[in-house]
């Protein structure tokens, strides 16, 4: 599935959920929840909609959610309130008693979809002609379970936003330079703060499969795909200066998928969780712009205010696909389950599964 098909394809659910009274399916999914107890299990990605993340069993990050995933072993229905990948990881880590659900098939994530497998492979071939077998693969979470199960074949790992920096430090102590994938600027701000220089690190572009360097290739330590994440790329300098110039009080906090620009002028920059516990953490009237997806920065600004709060771009919109789960989907899902009907079944191939999961162990060991 790509980004192209999450736009196009026609929702599926009968019309009747869409008419529906806000009210009627709230009732509906709170009293399925009550029917189902634990036999259900409700993951939510902190950029979810209010009106879906009132109802999940446990909120988190990337990091977070996997972990859950992992340790729960009675749901028999997991209903995953997130994007494609992430129901993917979730299919990965439990057994095979357990089924995961997507409410929207359509939610897929823009950053996974800039890369591919044969992409992948192909890549692989030409940088192994160029360095040999000096390299190992991390791929950030935020990618087909194909790219996870290759990563784990090569010896890698995956990583989170909330744990880049401990992997890219494990993955240089056992190889002399890495290949990060799909995000270039998780990549590019996590190896900064370890203290590799931006001229040693390369950039691969998979359309034209050509490596973009500064320096001769045996200075290159990461080389960095090139993705990105279609809403973070939304946060530039020129929105930095312009909180600056309007509120020079104010701290600019954001995520590590914005640019390096970005984040090299912000005061914080962290994972989900971490801007989620800085905010939790300041002081009852102090200031903050926040870069990163919308439906969390609207959130934080109704939880705390008391303080100032704004989003670093004022013309920022929440995450399109995460915004495909909503709550006619949810009730809809849940409805779907307690008929006994396949619909919306996250389904690793096991294969694929078995190799993708030595990739995500090496990570959940270390995290
Ligand atoms: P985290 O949940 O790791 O912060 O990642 C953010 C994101 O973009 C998820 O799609
Ligand atoms: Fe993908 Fe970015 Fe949306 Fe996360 S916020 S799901 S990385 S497009």
């Amino acid at each position: 599935m790509n980004l192209f098909d999450t736009i196009v394809k026609p929702t599926s659910i009968p019309e009747i959920y869409r008419t529906m009274k806000h009210e009627e399916l709230e009732e509906k999914v709170r009293e399925i929840k009550a029917r189902l107890g634990k036999k259900l299990f409700i993951p939510g990605h902190h950029y979810q909609k209010d009106e879906v993340i009132q109802f999940a069993d446990a909120t988190g990050d990337s990091l977070k959610l996997a972990q859950y995933s992992a340790e729960n072993k009675e749901a028999e229905a997991i209903v995953f309130c997130g994007v494609h990948f992430m129901a993917e990881t979730a299919d990965i880590l439990t057994t095979n008693q357990q089924t995961v659900y997507l409410p929207d098939m359509r939610a897929g994530c823009s950053m996974a979809d800039m890369a591919d497998i044969y992409q992948t492979e192909r890549a692989w071939t030409e940088l192994t002609r160029l360095f040999g077998d000096s390299m190992i693969p991390l791929t950030y979470v935020n990618s087909t379970a194909a790219i996870k199960a290759f990563v784990g074949r090569y010896h890698g790992a995956t990583v989170t936003s909330s744990n880049a920096e401990k992997m890219v430090k494990w993955a240089l102590e056992r190889h002399k330079r890495l290949l990060f994938l799909p995000d270039q600027h998780l990549g590019r701000n996590t190896a900064y703060n370890l203290g590799i220089k931006l001229e040693e690190m390369a950039v691969w572009d998979p359309m034209t499969n050509t490596l973009e360097a500064q320096v001769e290739t045996d200075k290159i330590k990461v080389i960095l795909w090139k993705g990105h994440c279609s809403v973070h790329e939304n946060f530039t300098v020129e929105n930095i200066k312009q909180v600056r110039a309007d509120y020079p009080e104010m701290n600019i906090i954001v995520h590590p998928e914005c640019r390096r620009e970005v984040v090299a002028l912000s005061d914080f920059a962290g994972s989900t969780n971490y801007i989620i516990d800085r905010i939790q953490e300041s002081k009852p009237g102090s200031a903050w712009a926040i870069g990163t997806e919308m439906n969390l920065v609207n959130r934080i600004i109704n939880q705390y205010p008391d303080r100032h709060i704004i989003s670093l771009n004022p013309h920022m919109c929440p995450c399109l696909t995460m915004n495909r789960i909503d709550l006619p989907h949810l009730a809809w899902s849940l409805d779907q389950i307690e008929q006994g009907s396949s619909h919306n079944i996250i389904k690793v191939d096991a294969e694929i599964a078995k190799d993708a999961k030595l990739a995500l162990q090496r990570m959940l060991d270390l995290a």
